[in-house]
């Protein structure tokens, strides 16, 4: 086989993947529309997208905001957390999970995850349970759901709250039902990278009327559906999606099923194809995840298989070779927006009486896949052709082959 294109080889691939975002004459359309109709806030297509996603996620509520780190602030001061309140988060997700908890006030506790998911461990979140613990956030990490038959058990054992963040997950679904109103509250992000894209935006998703009410009044400065303009029951801020966005992102999820699809089918040939394929696997299937969003295919290193070369540069060795591909995450609880000390961090709270030393906390799951385990491929390379899984494929077997080049 020819040489590695690390080493000055040819690439297996030169073409690129497919690229992301995707639009049609329909999206412009749909945004030339929204300059004509001169109600560039708040108007029918707000509205109509928050029915529409709402609907389509198998929630009986939507609220369109912002972004998904807005979500996540608005579901958990829906939710009713608060000033000392626990929240327990994954360690492997990102920021936003973890620093919307803190923008409200409240102290997020981190817990590993599972090896063979890459999602929150269940033990891990029962163990980290104490009566200060007011709710669970659940990322379902690169699209793939989190459990949710026991964190939804354990969130009603203990009376606390289960947030989705669904960031990642547009059209997954656990046993037959979307993602996003399984628990109490799911969080969406229509970032630009996320699979259903307005560049920014998100959404938060409920079949729980009260929590809907509270998240619908939260975003939108306080008011209430049915109230005056300048009345404000509650303190909110304005965290509303505006109506270009929505107009983009009802045209846009017209083709979120085929895209999905098309993910799926991909993602679903290229875990069979590394199958044979010593030192790379990926997340284990698992019965009840009735669709996996694949936001990213994740892929597990082992060094051992290669000659003992590094994940790292295993990384360069296949990007070299044309697969963009990356190593993701760090341990969240280890970024200094966490462990260093700033005025007016509210982790210093008086009302949580201590502020958490997250210098002690050690997920050695998360560490471990980190440092030397985990590969992104982003969802875009699983929008082609199956000649683009067969180059993914061939060029880990060339880097394998060729792996001792590398020593
Ligand atoms: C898991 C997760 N949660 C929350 C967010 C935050 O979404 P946004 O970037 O729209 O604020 C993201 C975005 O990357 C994410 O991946």
């Amino acid at each position: 086989m020819a040489q590695l294109a690390i080493c000055g080889g040819s690439p297996v691939r030169t073409k690129p993947f497919t690229a992301w975002p995707i639009f049609s004459q329909d999206d412009e359309k749909a945004l030339i529309d929204v300059l004509h109709s001169e109600r560039w806030f708040m108007g029918d297509r707000k509205e109509a997208f928050e029915k529409a996603f709402a609907q389509y996620q198998e929630a009986e509520f939507g609220v369109a905001v912002s972004s998904g780190t807005t979500a996540l602030q608005i579901a958990l001061e829906a939710a009713g957390v608060g000033l000392g309140d626990e929240v327990i988060v994954p360690s492997y997700t990102f920021v936003a999970t973890a620093s919307a908890v803190a923008l409200v006030g409240a102290v997020p506790v981190f817990v590993d995850i599972q090896p063979s998911t890459y999602n929150i461990d269940p033990d891990a979140v029962e163990a980290a349970i104490t009566p200060r613990t007011r709710a669970i956030i659940a990322v379902h990490i690169a699209g793939r759901p989190a459990d949710l038959d026991r964190l939804t058990a354990l969130a009603q054992k203990h009376d606390i709250r289960l947030i989705e963040d669904a960031a990642q997950a547009h059209a997954a679904a656990w046993k037959g039902q979307r993602v996003g109103a399984i628990g109490d509250l799911g969080t969406f992000s229509f970032q630009a990278s996320k699979n259903l894209n307005a560049g920014e935006g998100g959404f938060i998703t409920t079949s729980n009327s009260e929590l809907a009410q509270r998240a619908w009044s939260l975003h939108n400065c306080g008011r209430s559906p049915e109230g005056a303009w300048y009345e404000h029951p509650l303190i909110g801020g304005n965290y509303r999606l505006g109506e270009f966005q929505a107009g983009l992102l009802l045209s846009q999820l017209k083709s979120l099923d085929e895209l999905a699809e098309r993910r799926s089918r991909n993602g679903g040939a290229l875990g069979n194809a590394i199958e044979g394929i010593e030192g790379i696997d990926t997340t284990e299937p698992d019965e009840r995840i009735t669709n996996h969003a694949y936001h990213l295919f994740v892929m597990r290193y082992s060094a051992a298989a290669f000659n003992g070369l590094s994940r790292d540069h295993f990384i360069e060795a296949l990007n070299a070779e044309g697969i963009p591909c990356s190593a993701g995450y760090r341990p969240l609880y280890g970024e200094p927006a966490f462990t260093t000390r700033f005025a007016h961090y509210p982790l210093d709270s008086p009302y949580y009486g201590g502020r958490p030393d997250y210098g002690q906390v050690h997920c050695p799951v998360t560490e471990r896949v980190c440092a030397e385990e985990a590969i992104w491929l982003t969802q875009n390379l699983l929008l082609g052709e199956e000649s683009d899984i067969t180059d993914i494929v061939t060029a880990i077997e060339k880097i394998q082959t060729h792996a001792d080049a590398l020593q």
